[in-house]
């Protein structure tokens, strides 16, 4: 059995058959009218959601299954003290395939190692969001045509945006992709995305403090909004919020084809007068979302008889993790810590240091 917690359990290989499957589900929605019939997707949502929880819901009635689930943890009986573990027993009776939003980071991860049925992380906190980058990823295929030689400019949030961190890690996957990050000092990228991911591909990336020098490098920019929820001071996230604006000034400097991706919701990082421009590509992005979440289910469906991939790391076990957003300040999972670059030990659950 598979899961999809982090983007990279899935092989680049992987990652072309889910997207060349999305692409003959829409030129062939009839052939896949009934392909999951019979199935249920739980819908396990302790965060709020638009897009993701009702994009997994149409992409499993357009596949002929049914969808349970809840979209709120006070209705759900962790607002009884079930853990994530527990609740994961309990829904592989109910489900044959789970799709879990959480704001402890590790929760999904938690969910795959106790659930009989495959697991999909339908994003942790500030930590990953692997179904938003299958989306990223098949919007800037059927714009753009392929994945090598782009530049992307990531702005906004990218300390605690988790489509950023996913993004990274599965674009930093093709040959000739470069980064430009565009961030205020407070939000730049975690060190475990920066060193870890960037520095020990050598992945080429460049920081800039404004979106102007920015908009002539990029063939995708990708816009993210300041994440409120995570801030614990209120003062800071609102001397922050306003840092980036695309407005159609700032998209005059840009190239001509250039797309502009956001994982939406928005506030006000984007002005509305942009969406006019055909190069803001966010609203089909949303579409590619159904679609790819339904080539997602399809195939995770298909692999349940493959093995479960094993922890190939060198771990430890040590004392609870200090990052507040890890699932095992609320759930009793040993703490265990895996070797990264520079000989760093970090949490298996949220890449935090030890
Ligand atoms: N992009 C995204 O995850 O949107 P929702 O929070 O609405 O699901």
């Amino acid at each position: 059995m598979r899961h999809l917690i982090d983007p990279t359990d899935f092989t680049v290989e992987e990652i072309n058959q889910l997207m060349l499957r999305a692409l003959d589900i829409i030129d062939n929605r009839a052939k896949y009218a009934d392909a999951c019939r019979g199935k249920k997707l739980a819908t396990l949502f302790y965060e709020p959601s638009t897009r993701t929880r009702l994009s997994f819901t149409a992409a499993m009635m357009e596949l002929g299954g049914n969808v349970l689930g809840f979209s709120d943890a006070a209705s759900s009986s962790v607002s009884k003290g079930e853990t994530v573990a527990d609740t994961a027993r309990v829904i592989s009776q109910f489900a044959d395939i789970i799709a879990m939003r959480h704001p402890k980071e590790g929760a999904p991860f938690i969910a795959s190692q106790y659930a009989s049925i495959p697991v999909i992380n339908a994003g942790d906190g500030g930590h990953s969001h692997p179904t938003q980058t299958l989306t990223d990823l098949l919007t800037i295929r059927r714009e753009l045509g392929r994945f090598d030689h782009l530049t992307v400019g990531l702005c906004g949030d990218l300390k605690y945006g988790r489509t950023v961190h996913s993004l990274i890690k599965a674009m930093g996957r093709y040959e000739g992709v470069k980064f430009v990050l565009i961030a205020p000092d407070e939000l730049r990228l975690p060190d475990y995305i920066k060193h870890d991911v960037c520095d020990a591909n050598n992945l080429e990336y460049i920081e800039v403090s404004t979106l102007e020098e920015a908009m002539p490098l990029v063939d995708v920019l990708y816009m993210t909004r300041v994440q409120e929820e995570r801030f614990e001071d209120r003062a800071q996230y609102l001397r922050l919020r306003d840092s980036f604006i695309l407005d159609t000034d700032k998209m005059a400097l840009g190239k001509k084809d250039m797309i502009v991706l956001h994982p939406l919701p928005r506030v006000n990082e984007i002005t509305p007068e942009v969406d006019n421009d055909p190069r803001a590509a966010y609203f089909r992005q949303v579409e590619n979302g159904k679609f790819v979440r339904m080539s997602l289910i399809y195939t995770l469906l298909e692999w349940k008889t493959q093995d479960t991939r094993h922890e190939t790391r060198e771990l430890v076990e040590g004392d609870k993790c200090s990052n507040h957003r890890c699932i095992t300040t609320i759930e009793p999972a040993k703490n265990l810590y895996y070797k990264a670059e520079n000989n760093i030990w970090r949490c298996i659950y949220c890449d935090h240091e030890k």
